[in-house]
């Protein structure tokens, strides 16, 4: 399989449109080496596909899909290659690229859990809205449940894991949590046997999360922060990484030491990197760090053959 990544950012984007921190400063004024980034989206389709599942529709899904042609092949007058849309979470980050996608003939197959689904019936009712346009053909997914397939895409195998995260600020259990609001996603090829763990928020890893994370070929985990105080100490938020759903990749327990216990062999990726994250600056010593442990940045049109 084919993993593409389209956006590697975390919400906002980098540089963040309304954000003069050193990276989003520098790396419109030339000053700090980073490379710009769109918001978190990854495309996986099979070696011989055309194709693909969409895992998050992000709000710049229509810069991504120009940025990537193979997205909109022409095998008809109107064309896509986004077999279904496959949602981790209810975040505005991952959902409200959707409505971009109202153009389609037929109704949009999307595949959520039930907690997800609910937010986007009433949190943020983008089920709601896009009934007037293609309207949507809503998948239900349980955490911890069977592997799943998308028709259209045959041989590309997904088990969705259950995370203790943070449903999005908008949801009524936002404070108070319900299973499904946010999950990992193990996405197989059939034929290959291998597979990448997904989790672009992962605030907990549990015995069962770190077991999928150590059986998979890769890993494309959580880089949003780099410490767990970074909103807090730059004045830009009054929350931790913690309180938002996210692990931080630094400090004692950090991402960095659970990748570090992984196989060897393991391919350990971050994504959904948040704006203000040292590691987004190519000559910094964080980003040092993650090369001497082997761990690769994600960035916009990487691809991954697994
Ligand atoms: C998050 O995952 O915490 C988001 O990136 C927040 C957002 O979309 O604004
Ligand atoms: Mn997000
Ligand atoms: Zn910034």
């Amino acid at each position: 399989m084919r993993i593409t990544i389209l956006g590697s950012a975390a919400g906002g984007g980098f540089p963040q449109w309304n954000c003069n921190c050193r990276n989003c400063a520098g790396v419109r004024g030339g000053t700090v080496r980073a490379k710009p980034r769109t918001q978190s989206s990854i495309f996986v389709r099979a070696d011989a596909g055309v194709d693909g599942i969409l895992f998050n529709a992000s709000p710049d899904i229509l810069e991504q899909i120009r940025a990537r042609p193979a997205l909109q092949p022409g095998r008809k007058v109107r064309d896509t290659a986004i077999a279904g849309v496959v949602l981790v979470d209810g975040q505005v980050d991952h959902a409200t690229g959707l409505l971009m996608l109202r153009e389609r003939g037929s109704p949009l197959p999307i595949w959520c859990t039930e907690a997800v689904a609910a937010d986007l019936r009433q949190g943020l009712p983008l089920f709601e809205v896009l009934r007037h346009y293609c309207g949507v053909e809503s998948h239900g997914v349980s955490p911890d449940g069977p592997g799943f397939e998308l028709p259209g895409v045959p041989g590309i195998v997904l088990r969705a894991l259950a995370l203790a995260g943070k449903a999005a600020p908008y949801s009524p259990h936002r404070q108070q949590g319900t299973p499904g609001d946010n999950i990992a996603v193990v996405i197989a090829d059939r034929q290959r046997g291998t597979s990448a763990f997904y989790a672009p928020g992962l605030m907990e890893i549990s015995p069962p999360v770190f077991d999928a994370m150590c059986t998979a070929d890769a890993v494309l985990v959580d880089g949003t922060f780099w410490t767990d105080d970074e909103m807090i100490r730059l004045g830009l938020s009054r929350h931790r990484a913690r309180d938002i759903g996210h692990l931080a990749l630094s400090g004692n327990g950090g991402m960095l030491d659970w990748l570090a216990r992984l196989p060897s062999p393991t391919r350990r990726f971050l994504i959904h990197v948040n704006n203000t994250n040292p590691i987004l600056d190519e000559d910094s010593p964080e980003r040092a760090a993650l090369a001497a442990a082997g761990v690769t940045v994600c960035e916009d049109g990487m691809e991954i053959v697994l």
